[in-house]
Order: C-alpha cells, then sequence, then structure tokens
C-alpha cells in the first residue's frame, strides 16, 4: 500500500522536489527560486540596512528640516503676495512712508491717475488743492488713504480700490502729503474744507 502522500507525488511526477507534507492532496513544491527575483530580494535585504542606518543613525534626512524648508518657502511666497498687492494695510493700519523708492512709486501713480483733477503741481482743478492747509475729509495719512481708497463718488472723486492696491494707495498718499505739503503754489485753487494747520 501507498500512502496518500506518496500517491499525490507520483501522478504529479514531483517525488523529486516534493516537500515531504501534504495537506487534503495539496503538496509543496521546493522549486528553485528564479535567480533574478532571489538576487532582487537579498538587494532589498541590503538596501534596507544601509538605508535604516542613515535615515535614523546618521540624521542624513530629518523631516523637521524639510518642514522648515518648506515653512521658509511658504514663508516668501506670503512676503511676496503682500509686497505686490500689499494686502495687510489698510486705513487702520496705514503709515506714512518716506522711503524714497515708495515716494517714487507715489509719483508715478500721481502723474498717471491724479493730475487730470488735481494737477501735477497738486494746485488742484476739478479736485481740491493739496498744497493749501485746508482739508475736506481731513489730511492725516489715515484720513487721506481712505479719501483715496473709497473715493467720494457723489462729488467726483472716485474710488481707487479697485484700481490700486494698497501698498499703491498708501504710496501716492504718502506722496501727496510729503511732496505738495504747505507749497501753496501759484494759481493753486482756492481753500476747500478746513483749515488743518
Ligand atoms: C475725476 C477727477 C479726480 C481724479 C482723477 C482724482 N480725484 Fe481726488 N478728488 C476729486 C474731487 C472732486 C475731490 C473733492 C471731493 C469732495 O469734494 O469731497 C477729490 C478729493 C481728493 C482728496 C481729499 C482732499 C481733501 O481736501 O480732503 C484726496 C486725498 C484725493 N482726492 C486724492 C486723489 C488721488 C491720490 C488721486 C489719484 C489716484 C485722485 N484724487 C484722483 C477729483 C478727482
Amino acid at each position: 500500500m501507498t500512502t496518500n502522500d506518496e500517491k499525490t507525488k507520483l501522478i504529479a511526477g514531483l517525488d523529486d522536489n516534493a516537500l515531504d507534507h501534504d495537506y487534503d492532496g495539496i503538496i509543496e513544491l521546493d522549486n528553485a527560486l528564479p535567480p533574478w527575483w532571489l538576487y532582487m530580494f537579498y538587494g532589498t535585504i541590503i538596501f534596507a540596512i544601509f538605508y535604516t542606518i542613515n535615515f535614523f543613525g546618521m540624521g542624513a534626512y530629518k523631516q523637521q528640516d524639510e518642514l522648515k524648508e518648506q515653512y521658509a518657502i511658504a514663508q516668501k511666497s506670503i512676503e511676496k503676495y503682500q509686497k505686490e498687492h500689499g494686502s495687510s494695510v489698510d486705513e487702520n493700519s496705514v503709515v506714512l512712508v518716506a522711503e524714497a523708492e515708495k515716494l517714487a512709486d507715489g509719483k508715478i501713480i500721481y502723474e498717471k491717475n491724479c493730475v487730470a483733477c488735481h494737477a501735477a503741481n497738486g494746485g488742484g482743478g476739478v479736485g481740491p488743492n493739496f498744497t493749501d492747509d485746508y482739508w475736506i475729509h481731513g489730511n492725516s495719512i489715515n484720513d487721506v488713504f481712505k479719501t483715496i481708497k473709497y473715493g467720494v463718488p457723489e462729488k467726483g472723486m472716485i474710488p481707487w480700490e479697485s484700481q490700486l492696491n494698497p501698498n499703491q494707495i498708501q504710496n501716492v498718499a504718502s506722496f501727496i502729503l510729503t511732496e505738495f505739503k504747505n507749497k501753496n503754489v501759484e494759481g493753486g485753487k482756492e481753500p476747500q474744507g478746513d483749515k488743518i494747520e
């Protein structure tokens, strides 16, 4: 009598490399692994050893560093955005800027958008005179910023909010308050508003 095990091996003709166990007629063959697969497998083991040492032991890579790097990149792009859009400046936080390049920027904006009504020398025309001591809407940097931003549409002063970004409004407001202050240009428009020393 042959055992079940032996029968299965015989049927399969595999008695050479069949392993010595049998589960309900299912047998396991001890075939040689394909070399390409085997060496790749050894390779992954060797790689894992070096990788683990390098990663955890020598600290060649740290998530904390990568986070810092990414953070710095994000911070740069926020600064760039704010520089371009000036999103952080409003009528409460606006300051009178004194840097030459910002005033020069304000001058360019003024010449492009404002001279038609306020004159190149600030003496006024359709709009009020900036070179006298009289102001309709106040002459603090906050007041002037607000007037430029929201305008006085019913009186013909355009709201510039949609055309100039907050930084540009800050620059042109600072330019007006710096460049035209107490100049009292000849031929300027008659005073309007209240006298503010
Ligand atoms: C279409 C004509 C026109 C243009 C263009 C114009 N303004 Fe005016 N602006 C006016 C008028 C009119 C007033 C007066 C509003 C009032 O009577 O309340 C005024 C008022 C102002 C005031 C307030 C003056 C005060 O006495 O309180 C400021 C500041 C001002 N303009 C800045 C600007 C700036 C900056 C620009 C360009 C970005 C500009 N304006 C462009 C017509 C203009």
